[in-house]
C-alpha cells in the first residue's frame, strides 16, 4: 500500500469514528426558522420584564399580534424593536422582504415539527420524568409528560436528544432541566402535539416545536428557541435561544437574515 493510500484510508476511518461519536438521533433541520428565537402563527403576548435574545416573528398574523412588547417600528417598515427583544420583531404585513422571509420560516418550522415527530425509533417511557438522567436518544410518549422534579441531560457537545410527546408537556414550578457533560440546548428538541407549559422560575433547555401553544411562566428561563403553530405567552420570562441569529436592532432585515 502506498503512503497516499494508507493516509486516505486513515482519514476515512477517522471520519467514520467521529460521526459515530455523536450519540443520539440525526439533528432536526430547522431551516430558516433558525433565524428566529421565537416564531408563531397566531401571536406572542408578553409582560414587561421579559427578555428575548434573538428575532421574533409571527405569520400569517401581523405584528399587531405581538402584544405587550411596546413595539417601535423601524423607519424601513421592515421590522419593529422592543426593549424586551435583543433583535427584530416582525409580522406578516411588514415591508418587503419580511413577509416572504416569514412565510418560508413558518413552512420550515412546520417541516421541522413533522420531521421530528415522524422519527420512528422509540423508548417507551412513563409520563413523569422527574429525577431522571437521560442519555442522548429519541424518547417517545403517547401520553402527556410532566417534568415534576429536576432532570439532567448527560451527553457531549454534539450529542442529540429528541423528545416526542403526543399530548401536553408540563414543567413544574422551579424545576430545572440541567445539561451536563457539554450538552447544548440547541441539540435538544421537544416536539409536542399539545400545550407546552413551563412553570414559574423553572429553567427549560432545548428547542420547542409545538403543534399548538406555549406558555412560559413568570421568571422562567428558556435556554432554547420556541416555534409554536399557534401562540406563545411569555410571563416576564427570558428566552435565550442560544444558537439563534441576533439581528442588530439598527440593521435592516434583509441585510441580517
Ligand atoms: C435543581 O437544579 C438546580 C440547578 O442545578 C439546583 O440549584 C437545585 O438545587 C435543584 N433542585 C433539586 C430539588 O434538586
Amino acid at each position: 500500500m502506498t503512503n497516499v493510500t494508507s493516509n486516505i484510508l486513515r482519514l476515512m476511518l477517522l471520519a467514520v469514528i467521529s460521526s459515530a461519536l455523536a450519540a443520539g438521533p440525526a439533528p432536526v433541520p430547522l431551516g430558516t426558522a433558525k433565524n428566529f428565537a421565537i416564531l408563531t402563527e397566531t401571536g406572542v403576548s408578553t409582560v414587561p420584564g421579559s427578555a428575548v435574545s434573538g428575532n421574533v416573528g409571527v405569520s400569517p398574523v401581523t405584528a399587531a399580534a405581538l402584544t405587550g412588547f411596546s413595539l417601535v417600528q423601524d423607519i424601513s417598515g421592515q421590522f419593529w424593536t422592543s426593549t424586551q427583544i435583543d433583535g427584530h420583531a416582525m409580522g406578516a404585513t411588514d415591508a418587503i422582504p419580511t413577509p416572504a422571509l416569514l412565510t418560508v420560516a413558518i413552512l420550515d418550522m412546520q417541516t421541522a415539527y413533522t420531521d421530528a415527530m415522524s422519527n420512528s425509533l422509540s423508548n417507551a417511557l412513563q409520563g413523569v420524568i422527574g429525577g431522571s438522567i437521560l442519555a442522548p436518544g429519541l424518547y417517545k410518549w403517547t401520553t402527556g409528560v410532566t417534568i415534576s422534579t429536576n432532570i439532567t441531560l448527560d451527553g457531549g457537545a454534539s450529542d442529540t436528544w429528541i423528545f416526542q410527546i403526543s399530548e401536553t408537556l408540563t414543567q413544574a414550578v422551579n424545576v430545572h432541566i440541567n445539561l451536563i457533560g457539554g450538552a447544548v440546548s440547541q441539540n435538544v428538541i421537544w416536539v409536542v402535539a399539545g400545550t407546552v407549559s413551563v412553570g414559574a422560575t423553572a429553567v427549560f433547555q432545548g428547542n420547542i416545536l409545538a403543534q399548538t401553544n406555549v406558555v412560559i411562566g413568570t421568571q422562567a428561563i428558556d435556554g432554547g428557541c420556541i416555534y409554536a403553530q399557534t401562540e406563545l405567552a411569555l410571563g416576564m420570562a427570558t428566552v435565550l435561544c442560544s444558537g439563534a441569529i441576533h439581528s442588530a436592532k439598527s440593521a435592516v432585515v434583509n441585510a441580517r437574515l
